[in-house]
């Protein structure tokens, strides 16, 4: 008994050690939010995607994640909230795009005011957008909708989008805009990766998925709302760093926020 343990464990531990080895391996080449590769469009991105784990948010499985934000708002959060607050004087209907279930919705409501009959439309993926709607229904949200096309909304006096815009392929947000029945009078983004560089797209790992990775250039991204007749009126940044390995000259170490204004 003891010799046919033997005989089937020695293979047995051999392979935990590949197994672990591999595993290892692979976190130290695929850090949670690395990037690699350089590319002119999603399309080349999701070809060259490694096939080991699916591609796209819509199958990251990440209806759990930035729970904690839901609690309150962090340094990051703060110029959103600072030009919010401003808006939301005379506004009374939000579109998010990539809102997630909710993040903003309910983060920045412990530091602001919302008025009673404030509209929120948060557009996401579909499974995020499910896991939004059962959290909205357990908190008796009623203002909090969720869709899954811009093109279900009719637009919103504000428009948000934090850390999304570089997920989305196409309609550009200016384009989502452009197609809405009410136009805004105020844009705020936030945590987007805008630099003086030329534009790209990379891959980025997010833990359970690859993404494609939009990066923005930064005379272009303002200049695009500019000729849809909007003023930028305020812009931050706050530090992180972005490295894509073999393309030094795409390096960068600040994430931006935007607040454009109707002309
Ligand atoms: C990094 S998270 C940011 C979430 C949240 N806005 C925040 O600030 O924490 C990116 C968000 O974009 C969403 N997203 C990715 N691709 C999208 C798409 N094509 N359309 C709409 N939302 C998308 C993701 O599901 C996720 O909610």
């Amino acid at each position: 008994m003891s010799s046919t343990l033997h005989a089937r464990g020695k293979p047995f531990l051999i392979q935990r050690i590949v197994d672990s080895l591999r595993r290892r391996y692979f976190a130290r080449i695929n850090r949670v939010n690395s990037f690699r590769g350089v590319y002119s469009t999603f399309a080349d991105a999701q070809r060259a995607a490694p096939r080991f784990k699916p591609f796209g948010y819509e199958l990251a499985n990440s209806a759990n994640w930035y729970r904690n934000k839901l609690n309150g708002i962090s340094l990051e959060d703060y110029p959103m909230v600072y030009w919010l607050r401003d808006a939301l004087e005379s506004g009374r209907s939000i579109f998010e795009i990539g809102g997630h279930v909710g993040v903003a919705y309910y983060g920045y409501s412990k530091v602001l005011k919302y008025p009673p009959d404030l509209q929120w439309t948060i557009c996401d993926v579909p499974s995020v957008v499910s896991a939004g709607e059962n959290l909205a229904r357990e908190q008796g949200r009623t203002n909090l909708r969720f869709i899954i096309h811009p093109t279900e909304s009719e637009g919103a006096d504000i428009v948000l989008a934090a850390g999304s815009l570089q997920y989305i392929d196409s309609p550009s947000l200016v384009e989502m805009i452009g197609a809405f029945r009410v136009r805004p009078r105020h844009v705020l983004i936030n945590i987007t990766p805008v630099y003086e560089g030329p534009s790209f797209v990379t891959l980025q790992y997010i833990g359970t998925a690859f993404c494609a990775y939009r990066i923005f250039n930064r005379t272009q991204f303002v200049g695009e709302f500019e000729d849809a007749g909007f003023s930028l009126v305020d812009s931050w940044q706050k530090p992180r760093t972005t490295r894509i390995p073999g393309h030094r000259e795409k390096s960068f170490d600040y994430y931006s926020g935007f607040y454009f204004r109707a002309a």
